[in-house]
């Protein structure tokens, strides 16, 4: 594990100021030229929800990357959270508010059965506003939050915090 951190730490490039002026970006795109690195990464993720979730939900667009291999990993199913106006009717939306604004994400109805246990998957928690709109979501179907993970969590913008209210197991791979 150690080492899984220090090949992904190689890999993932920091673009200062982009796409704002102050915002250090993680170019997470060379995991994928390293399909080893890649399956290393799925291992790890699977592993931590190995036998503890009923299904994934990734939350588009970055969340799909590994959020859909963790599922095939796990025999579970998928599913998709998507931005606003990508999915047919019937569906249900969850509002969150960005740094100016506000932005929305719906699943399809019916997708997730309540009660079942869901890891809520995508590759960076950083304020926590995209995920804590997941876990409302996923609640307003019924179902249990039982893990978050990512690749990536940037400590210091409250995203963990944010996320205590669902009493659930939190993993990322790399802390900066
Ligand atoms: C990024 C990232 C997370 C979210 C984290 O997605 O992939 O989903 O921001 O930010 P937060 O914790 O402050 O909410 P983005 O909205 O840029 O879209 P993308 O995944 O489609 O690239
Ligand atoms: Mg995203």
């Amino acid at each position: 594990n150690h080492q899984l951190i220090q090949e992904l730490e190689d890999t993932i490039q920091n673009i200062p100021d982009f796409p704002k002026p102050g915002i250090q970006f993680k170019d997470i795109t060379p995991i994928f030229l390293k399909p080893d690195l890649y399956k290393d990464v799925i291992k790890d993720l699977a592993e931590f929800s190995r036998g503890k979730i009923d299904a994934v939900c990734g939350i588009e667009s970055r969340g799909y990357l590994f959020g859909i291999a963790i599922a095939v990993a796990l025999d579970v199913p998928f599913v998709l959270i998507r931005k606003k106006g990508k999915l047919p009717p019937p569906f249900v939306g969850q509002k969150y508010d960005l740094e100016y604004g506000s932005a929305e994400i719906e699943m399809r109805t019916g997708q997730i059965k309540s009660g079942q246990r869901i890891l809520i998957h995508d590759d960076l928690l950083a304020t926590g506003g995209t995920t804590e709109a997941a876990a409302l979501l996923v609640q307003k179907q019924g179902a249990r939050i039982s893990q978050f993970s990512f690749l990536i969590a940037l400590e210091e913008l409250g995203g963990k915090e944010r996320l205590k209210q669902f009493e659930a197991e939190v993993h990322q791979i790399l802390t900066y």
